[in-house]
């Protein structure tokens, strides 16, 4: 527990998450982030799309609290969407609402994510919101509501820590929505601690969205759950339209090929961009065998 809050901590600094921007991918983030660019991140989509997995790409970027950075963050997400059509690969988008404003100004990130939503629109594309921590949670589901009665294609996270994750999972069941385990440091009163209760909520949340929900993408590395899953889906005959499964690039790439090629619908998350730091960090928390990453780029020069 003690490594994870370590680099949970890290992740949330501001003054290193600035300082790493200025530098290329390192630390071993090459292996998981796909690039600094808009052709490197094209690339990898069409070496995944030739595997018969499709991609949901995150232009990184966070702790956006000057109106200018938004603006540049909304250009760039354009830039992307415009990418993806140009070059025929099978992609859509994940942004993060804070990225676009959310921090500095309501009015100022609706407009931003109504620019983004328009244009996606436009080429049949699908948008999805990440949900971050706690303090972010309300303000993102209220911006969600808002775009929903204009979008529809749009659709949401939601974090099996929470207590209230069941509540979020109904209401949302209209909804393309991707389920995780939830990655940040929250209190006991909000999101359960143990990984045991954590797991048991995941899989009653996803079974309940596979049942009554619209799409359901199940995004976990955990064998476990994924095997558990797989025989539901069977059990209750889900139609392979209602749902995929999702995992990062870079983790766990066998199981990523293998559920591709047993012919579920898979769809990879391809983070990219020079604000790499607090998503590296985030993964190094959740499973400090990451560190194997930075070992190995660190002593293999
Ligand atoms: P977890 O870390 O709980 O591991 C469970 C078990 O799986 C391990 O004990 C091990 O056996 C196996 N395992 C896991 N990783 C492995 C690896 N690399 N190699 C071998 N075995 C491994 N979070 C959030 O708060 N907001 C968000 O918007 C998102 N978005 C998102 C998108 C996608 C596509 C994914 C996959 C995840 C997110 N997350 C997220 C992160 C999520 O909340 C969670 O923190 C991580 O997925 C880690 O939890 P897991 O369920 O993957 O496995």
């Amino acid at each position: 527990m003690l490594l994870k809050d370590f680099f949970i901590g890290l992740s949330q600094n501001q003054f290193l998450n600035s300082a790493a921007k200025k530098y290329g991918l390192k630390m071993g983030a090459q292996s998981v982030v796909a690039g600094t660019n808009i052709p490197e991140v094209i690339k990898s989509i069409k070496e995944l799309n030739a595997h018969g997995i499709s991609c949901t790409v995150d232009n990184l970027g966070e702790f956006v609290y000057q109106k200018e950075e938004a603006t540049e963050a909304k250009n760039n997400i354009l830039a992307v969407i415009e990418a993806i059509h140009e070059n025929n690969v099978d992609a859509h988008i994940s942004l993060k609402p804070t990225q676009l404003g959310l921090d500095i100004d309501y009015d100022f990130a609706l407009l931003n994510l109504k620019e983004i939503l328009e244009k996606a629109s436009g080429y049949n594309m699908f948008v999805n919101f990440d949900i971050e921590d706690s303090g972010h949670l309300q303000p993102a589901y209220d911006i969600l509501d808002e775009l929903t009665r204009e979008f529809d294609n749009v659709g949401t996270v939601i974090q099996a820590y929470f207590h209230r994750a069941q509540e979020f999972v109904e209401k949302y069941k209209d909804m393309r929505v991707r389920i995780v385990k939830g990655a940040y440091k929250e209190p006991a009163e909000l999101a359960y601690q143990d990984k045991k209760e954590i797991d048991a909520n995941f899989i009653r949340i996803t079974e309940w969205h596979l049942l009554n929900g619209k799409f359901t993408s199940i995004a976990t590395h955990d064998h476990h759950i994924i095997n558990h899953l797989k025989k539901f889906i069977k059990q209750n005959n889900i139609p392979k339209d209602k749902y995929e499964f999702q995992m990062l690039y870079g983790f766990r790439r066998e199981l990523q090929l293998e559920l591709a090629k047993e012919g579920y619908n898979f769809c990879t998350y391809v983070p990219f961009g020079k604000d790499w730091y607090g998503y590296f960090m985030r993964r190094l928390a959740e499973r400090p065998q990451n560190l194997n990453l930075v070992a190995k780029t660190v002593f293999n020069k």
